[in-house]
């Protein structure tokens, strides 16, 4: 069945023990961050285009107080790792500070140093619910959770968009990754029950109620097969896409229509480069018109454009892998599937499937039987983004 994942209360608990434990005080302060699942909206938010994502109930919590010193320690305490791990850096010039190891701790350094006030000294616990490596964004969740925290020992509260903007300059910076703007705006933004449609070029969102999901329902298969977001392929792409839109004198895939594929024809773009303008050009309508069909309850035009997402990344895209396509095939295989897609960057990770709630027990079983690989499940339900928590038991 799908898996069960502890509530908030329950890993915020553990933060707090862990830290009496660590540290032999109570902690003053206490925030947490989800994870998020794309809906639709893949590899469009780097060329400012739509993304439709949904916030998680699994979160990282950081539980932590004022040292009243210059030092920050952390202490990596995730449920999926059995070891401790720690981080213990001089704040008193951010400058200073420096990617390194452990590597987790680079995406809480990158938000210290892009914090835009001065910080006191802290030590701080963060345990983390949301599956590493599995697409569900467990950096987006990381580095939203540590700015979180630092707004609250500050007291200094960021303005949304320039959070989400800070915490993604982070990873750029600190973990080398060039991701796009669309997991660490759903960590800032996500609300309980719903789906955000977001335009990553002007950033304005349109909070979408799953409340008429009816007896639908949104399940997440881990292929359990990492996805290596920070190889070179997702880069490749992502600079084929800025090539196309130069070669076309526009600053962004955004500005580009289907019809501005023949010039680049003319222009002698690599059919590569071609497949990979079609899929995030006829991805940007999918998205727009998949926020339509979830608002009018359109489940089966939802899963159709959920369908032709994962056929499009897979063929003109090119980040699918076996692993996701026999999840993906084998889910759409049953009756009652409307839609299966990859979610996430691709090479691995995760798929999302619209379903019946009738046959999720078919789903989870074929799948069992089918993939040769183990793959986990769980439920997506649309939850709440980052937010400060109360220290108490
Ligand atoms: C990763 C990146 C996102 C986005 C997706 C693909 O999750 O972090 O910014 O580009 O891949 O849609």
């Amino acid at each position: 069945m799908a898996e069960n994942i502890s509530d908030v209360k329950e890993v915020k608990i553990k933060a707090l023990d862990a830290f009496l434990k660590e540290f032999g005080e109570e902690a003053t302060h206490c925030v947490c961050a989800p994870g998020r699942v794309n809906v639709i909206g893949e590899h469009t938010d780097y060329n400012e285009g739509f993304v439709l994502p949904m916030a998680l109930p699994m979160v990282t919590v950081i539980a932590g107080k004022p040292n009243g010193t210059n030092i920050c320690t952390i202490i990596s305490a995730s449920s999926a790792v059995t070891s401790v791990s720690k981080a213990e850096f001089d704040i008193s010039e951010p400058a200073a500070i420096k990617p390194g190891e452990p590597k987790w701790a680079n995406y809480v350094k990158g938000c210290i140093v892009n914090f835009t006030n001065s910080l006191p000294g802290f030590n701080a616990v963060v345990i983390s619910t949301v599956p590493v490596g599995a697409g569900l964004s467990s950096s987006a969740a990381l580095e939203v959770a540590t700015y979180t925290f630092l707004e609250a020992i500050t007291g200094q509260v960021a303005n949304p968009v320039e959070k989400a903007i800070s915490c993604q300059k982070a990873e750029h910076d600190f973990a080398g990754v060039p991701c796009g703007i669309m997991d660490q705006f759903i960590s800032v933004m996500g609300q309980d029950g719903h789906a955000l449609l977001l335009d990553c070029r002007d950033k304005s969102v349109i909070q979408i109620h799953m409340e008429n999901l009816k007896d639908h329902l949104f399940l997440i298969t881990n292929s359990n097969s990492p996805h290596k977001l920070s190889s070179s392929a997702y880069r490749d792409r992502r600079d084929a896409c800025f090539e196309a839109a130069k070669m076309l004198g526009k600053n962004s895939l955004r500005d580009v229509s289907l019809e501005d594929i023949k010039t680049l024809e003319k222009q002698g773009a690599s059919k590569v480069t071609i497949n990979r303008v079609r899929h995030v050009l006829n991805e940007n309508l999918r998205t727009q018109a998949a926020m339509k069909a979830l608002q009018a309850g359109d489940y089966k035009r939802l899963g159709e454009l959920m369908n032709e997402s994962h056929d499009s990344l897979r063929d003109n895209y090119e980040v699918s892998s076996p692993e996701l396509d026999t999840l993906v095939n084998t889910a759409r295989s049953v009756d009652g599937v409307l839609g299966s897609r990859l979610t996430g960057a691709g090479f691995g990770g995760c798929t999302i499937t619209l379903l019946k709630e009738e046959c999720i027990s078919k789903v989870i079983s074929k799948i069992k039987d089918t993939y040769t690989g183990k793959a986990t499940f769980y439920m997506a339900k649309p939850s709440a983004g980052a937010r400060r928590l109360d220290c108490h038991r």
